[in-house]
């Protein structure tokens, strides 16, 4: 394995891949290709893990073993026996193969990623009567094998869980914000990291978390465990460099006010667990409150948030809401630029405000909006004046 020149694909959230971009240029990364649903890029390995270390909008970071045509079973087992393993994993190890297929001649992804298996493990046997075993849960190697149009290309996984999992959410909450695309809301937002950024209908308060981590310049994958650590040709004294570089750059007195607000006393008490899990107790304000009630001590100049649009609750309700936002934008946040997110079209005209941006990003399974509004000085008339249209 050449240490020089590695092909590394970073995955994210749909309408994320700009942002995924210029995090990765900003790492240091070569020849940095945007694509659908990720972004391709050229580095040594320590880049590799510095991006493990660093990327906040990517929710998986693989590195290219190796691509070849593979119109058969066949021909995916010769390719895949083609490689060295050991240069990979010991016989002590574990792995997992995880396969996405279109429009190739195998048209099963399980069955390919079984074919990559037995190619792994039959190496090994045929050269020592023993082989590692799978782990589907907590693999030493998670391999991921993309079969498309009969190329097969096959990667490691750097990161194995989904990068956006931090480990900051103490439980899984109802209607949150995955944690990539609210770091990626914050850097789309251009927010100067300097003046006061408000969340008032914050939920489990993940774009306040992580709009402090971008602030502190605190690392998202600071605390975490990367399979990377227990490959073979893990390089550990570039490991330690980056980690200790991280932590001297972490500033948590740098962060700004940042205020956040929901009138849901359980979302408020996960908010309020998060923040500590997260490093920031005293760093993020929490009010429990109702939009038409809530008054943020210092004015924003950023509103950044999520409120609800999806089946769960009644429309009505859902109505009142982006409704209270309107009036709250413009009672509370004179002058401010507010990223509201939107998983509804016909939402965003209860806040009687005239979007100037719009952004298509998808959140699970929901394709949203990214609605950016210039709010002005309030004279109490706009609001009729201004277009229905969000
Ligand atoms: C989609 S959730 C936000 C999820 C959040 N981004 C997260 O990551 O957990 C919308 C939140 O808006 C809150 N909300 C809705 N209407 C509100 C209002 N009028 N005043 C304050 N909070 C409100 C709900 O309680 C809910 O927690």
């Amino acid at each position: 394995m050449t240490d020089t020149r590695l092909d590394y694909f970073a995955a994210c959230t749909l309408g994320v891949e700009e942002v995924l971009a210029d995090e990765l240029r900003g790492l240091g990364a070569d020849d940095v290709e945007v694509g659908r649903g990720g972004v391709r890029f050229v580095g040594d390995r320590r880049l590799g893990y510095r991006a493990g270390l660093w990327l906040r909008t990517a929710v998986r970071l693989q590195e290219r073993i190796g691509v070849a045509h593979a119109a058969d079973e066949d021909a995916l087992y010769d390719f895949v026996r083609s490689v060295d393993w050991r240069d990979y994993l010991t016989v002590e190890q574990t792995l997992a193969v995880d396969a996405s297929v279109r429009d190739s001649g195998m048209r099963h992804s399980k069955y390919a990623a079984l074919r990559v298996k037995d190619a792994i493990v039959d190496q090994f046997r045929e050269r020592s009567s023993r082989r590692p075993s799978v782990n589907v849960k907590k693999p030493d190697l998670p391999l991921k094998l993309f079969l498309q149009q009969d190329e097969a290309t096959l990667y490691r996984d750097l990161a194995g869980a989904s990068l956006h999992k931090r480990g900051y959410r103490p439980i899984q909450v109802k209607s949150p914000l995955n944690e990539s695309i609210a770091a990626a809301l914050v850097l789309m937002s251009e927010w100067d990291k300097n003046s006061p950024l408000c969340d008032p209908m914050c939920g489990s308060a993940t774009i306040a978390i992580e709009a402090a981590w971008i602030a502190a310049d605190r690392a998202p994958g600071l605390k975490r465990r990367f399979p990377f650590e227990r490959w073979p040709d893990f390089d550990s004294d570039a490991w330690s460099e980056l980690l200790n570089e991280a932590f001297k750059r972490m500033r948590m007195a740098d962060i700004p006010r940042i205020e956040v607000a929901d009138r849901h006393p359980g979302a408020i008490a996960i908010a309020r667990e998060s923040i500590q899990l997260a490093g920031l107790r005293d760093r993020i304000h929490v009010h429990h409150a109702r939009l038409d009630q809530f008054h943020p001590a210092e004015r924003p100049s950023i509103v950044i948030c999520n409120p609800p649009y999806g089946e769960r609750i009644g429309k009505r309700d859902h109505e009142l809401s982006w409704r209270d936002l309107g009036d709250f934008l413009r009672r509370e946040c004179p002058n401010s630029t507010a990223y509201v997110i939107s998983g509804h079209p016909e939402l965003g005209k209860f806040m009687r405000l005239k979007a100037s941006r719009k952004h298509p990003v998808r959140n699970g399974p929901i394709d949203c909006r990214v609605l950016r509004y210039e709010i002005g000085e309030w004279r109490g008339d706009d609001a009729e004046e201004a277009s229905a249209e969000s």
